[in-house]
């Protein structure tokens, strides 16, 4: 009984924090989406369909905004997810924010995911196709376009032909990496990508927190 109540006031602290967090969480966040969406768009214009060239040009203006917190190494892992394939690379990861290239060079598709951040999706290359359950018709989402998932909804999404994003999340990063990570252990068994995965994502995190940024 004493265990009960214990674990009761746990509860009942943790989401008290989590609720009074929450309608805090905007001041925690340093990228702002629309210029973000800017920012991809004047790459895409001084760059065109050479993403290699796309990619360096939004890391290097983000390292010049953003020095402390963002990651100039590129690290790409694969990442299966939802039934979707891509691949990604972390330029910012921290406990209310991430930001990453995610794409594959030959398409994919499958499950958006629930989760517990907004999630912004700027189209470098290629063209993304969504759909909601109870539509007919597909969003489509061009280059230059940007796809906004509010938390909690969810989609099926696809990658018909090579399609690459810059994608910003902001809201609950960590409950989102179990999704990230589901299909390491029910599908792929890829734990030498999970373990690199792991060891970035988490190595950012950290040193973001250790910069007091939540
Ligand atoms: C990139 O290539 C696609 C397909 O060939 C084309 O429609 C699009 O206009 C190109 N974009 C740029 C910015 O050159």
């Amino acid at each position: 009984m004493r265990i009960l109540t214990f674990l009761g006031a746990i509860v009942a602290v943790i989401s008290s924090l989590m609720y009074m967090l929450d309608t805090h969480l905007e001041k925690f966040y340093i990228f702002n989406p629309n210029q973000l969406h800017a920012l991809s768009q004047s790459a895409i214009a001084a760059h065109g369909n050479d993403t290699r060239a796309v990619v360096d040009y939004i890391v290097a203006e983000l390292s010049k905004t953003h020095p402390n917190h963002v990651n100039v190494e590129e690290e790409w892992v694969f990442n299966n997810a939802g039934g979707c394939m891509g691949a990604m690379t972390i330029i910012h990861a921290s406990i209310t924010e991430y930001l990453i290239v995610f794409g594959s060079a030959i398409g994919t598709e499958g499950h958006t995911g629930r989760h517990t951040a907004d999630d912004y999706f700027m189209i470098l290359k290629g063209e993304e196709l969504a759909w909601k359950a109870g539509t007919f018709e597909a969003e489509r989402y061009p280059q230059g376009a940007m796809h906004l998932m509010k938390r909690g909804e969810v989609k099926q999404y696809a990658m018909k032909e090579a399609c690459f994003a810059l994608e910003y999340a902001r809201g609950w990063i960590p409950p989102m990496l179990f999704f990230g990570f589901a299909d390491t252990f029910s599908s792929t068994l890829d734990f030498y990508t999970l373990w690199r995965t792991t060891l970035v994502t988490g190595r950012e995190m950290l040193t973001n927190l250790a910069k007091m940024k939540l």
